[in-house]
C-alpha cells in the first residue's frame, strides 16, 4: 500500500523538505506519494503541518492516521476542536542539542558577568573580584520536559545546583526536583537563575507573573526559550525597571516577529534573541517522520503523541 502524504507546512518547507524527506522515506521501507497538494481530503493518510500555513479545518482528512507537527511547540495546533486524528510533536536529538547549547550559553553568560568585560574595555584592570564557581550559583528550569531535562542535565554536569520543575514529579540524576504549587514557591525563591521550558497551554500562560516575578530573588535573571506567553510582559517591565529582576534573556514572544517599536528591544536589561534557541534541522527531523509513518504503517503506537487534553 501506497500512504498518501500531504506535506502542510509552506512553500519554503516545502523546498527544503521534500528531497530529504523523499529519501527517508525511502530508507525507511515506505511506499509513499509526497505532496504539497491534497485534491481529494479524504485520500490523505498522513498530514505534516507547520503553524500558519494551510490547513484550518482538518474534518475532510476522513482517512488520516496522524498529523506530524514540524514544531515542537504545538500551542496553535493543539486546541483546534476540527483536529481528531492523532497530533504528534517534533522531537530530535538535534533539536535537543541546540536547546541545551543556548540554555548553557546564556546561564554561562550571566554566572560569569560576561557581559562587563565585553563591553567594559575602558583600559582599568579590576581584578579584584574572585570569579565566581558554578557550584555556588542555583539554576531553575520550569519544564522537565524533552528539553528542560536535557538543559537541567547539562548544567548539572557543569556544577550548578539545579532545581527542576514540573507538572508531575521527576527523577532526574543530579536535579533537585519539585512540582506542584509549593515546589514551584521554593523553586522560585531559591534560583538565582530560572529558565522557562514549559508549552504554552492555559495553565501556563502568564505563569510568572507579578506575584511570581515578586517570588523571585533579588537580581534574577530569566531566560525564556520556552514561549512568550509564559510571561506577563507589562509585570516583567516593571520588575526590571525596579531592577528587581536583574535581566531577562527572551527568545520569544507573543507577537513574533517582535515589534520594532518594543520595550523590549531597547531595555538595558533584555537580551532579544529571534526565536533561534532550537530550530528543527532538515535531516534529522525527516528520519523522525519517516519513522512515525513506519510506525503508522506497521499498526504500531506513534512517537511523540500530544496529549489534547493536557495541549502539549
Ligand atoms: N525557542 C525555541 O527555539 C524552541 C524550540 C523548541 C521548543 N520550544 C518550546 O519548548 C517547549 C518545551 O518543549 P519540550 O519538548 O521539552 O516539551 P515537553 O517534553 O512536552 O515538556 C514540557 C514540560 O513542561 C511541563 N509542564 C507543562 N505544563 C505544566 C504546568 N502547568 N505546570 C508545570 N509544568 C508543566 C511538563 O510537565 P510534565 O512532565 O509533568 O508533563 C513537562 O515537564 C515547547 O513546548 C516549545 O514551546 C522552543
Amino acid at each position: 500500500m501506497t500512504a498518501n502524504i500531504f506535506f502542510a507546512a509552506g512553500p519554503a518547507n516545502w523546498a527544503e523538505y521534500a528531497a530529504p524527506l523523499r529519501a527517508a522515506l525511502a530508507h525507511a521501507g515506505i511506499a509513499a506519494a509526497l505532496s504539497d497538494r491534497a485534491d481529494d481530503p479524504a485520500l490523505v493518510d498522513y498530514i505534516i503541518f507547520a503553524p500558519g500555513h494551510a490547513i484550518a479545518d482538518f474534518s475532510p482528512f476522513t482517512r488520516c492516521k496522524a498529523v506530524l507537527s514540524l514544531w515542537a511547540g504545538v500551542e496553535k495546533i493543539a486546541p483546534n476542536p476540527t483536529l481528531t486524528q492523532p497530533l504528534a510533536r517534533m522531537v530530535n536529538p538535534e533539536l535537543t542539542e541546540g536547546m541545551v547549547e543556548y540554555v548553557v550559553g546564556h546561564v554561562l553568560r550571566h554566572h560569569l558577568g560576561m557581559d562587563a568585560h565585553i563591553h567594559g574595555q575602558d583600559g582599568v584592570w579590576r581584578n579584584a573580584v574572585l570569579p565566581p564557581l558554578a557550584r555556588e550559583r542555583t539554576v531553575a528550569v520550569l519544564g522537565m520536559g524533552e528539553l528542560g531535562q536535557a538543559a537541567a542535565t547539562a548544567l548539572a554536569r557543569l556544577n550548578f545546583p539545579v532545581l527542576g520543575w514540573s507538572r508531575r514529579i521527576k527523577a532526574v540524576p543530579g536535579v533537585e526536583c519539585h512540582a506542584g504549587e509549593a515546589g514551584l514557591d521554593q523553586v522560585l525563591a531559591r534560583a538565582e537563575i530560572v529558565v522557562l521550558l514549559m508549552p504554552l497551554t492555559a495553565d501556563t500562560e502568564n505563569l510568572i507573573d507579578a506575584r511570581r516575578l515578586a517570588q523571585m530573588r533579588q537580581a534574577a535573571v530569566i531566560i525564556n526559550p520556552g514561549r512568550g506567553a509564559l510571561i506577563d510582559d507589562a509585570a516583567l517591565l516593571s520588575a526590571l525597571d525596579a531592577g528587581h529582576i536583574g535581566h531577562a534573556t527572551l527568545d520569544v514572544f507573543r507577537t513574533e516577529p517582535l515589534p520594532v517599536d518594543h520595550p523590549y528591544w531597547a531595555h538595558r536589561r533584555v537580551t532579544v534573541t529571534p526565536h533561534i534557541a532550537a530550530d528543527t534541522r532538515t535531516e534529522s527531523a525527516c528520519a523522525v517522520l519517516a519513522e512515525n509513518i513506519r510506525r503508522g504503517e506497521a499498526g504500531l503506537p506513534f512517537l511523540h503523541l500530544v496529549d489534547r487534553t493536557r495541549g502539549y
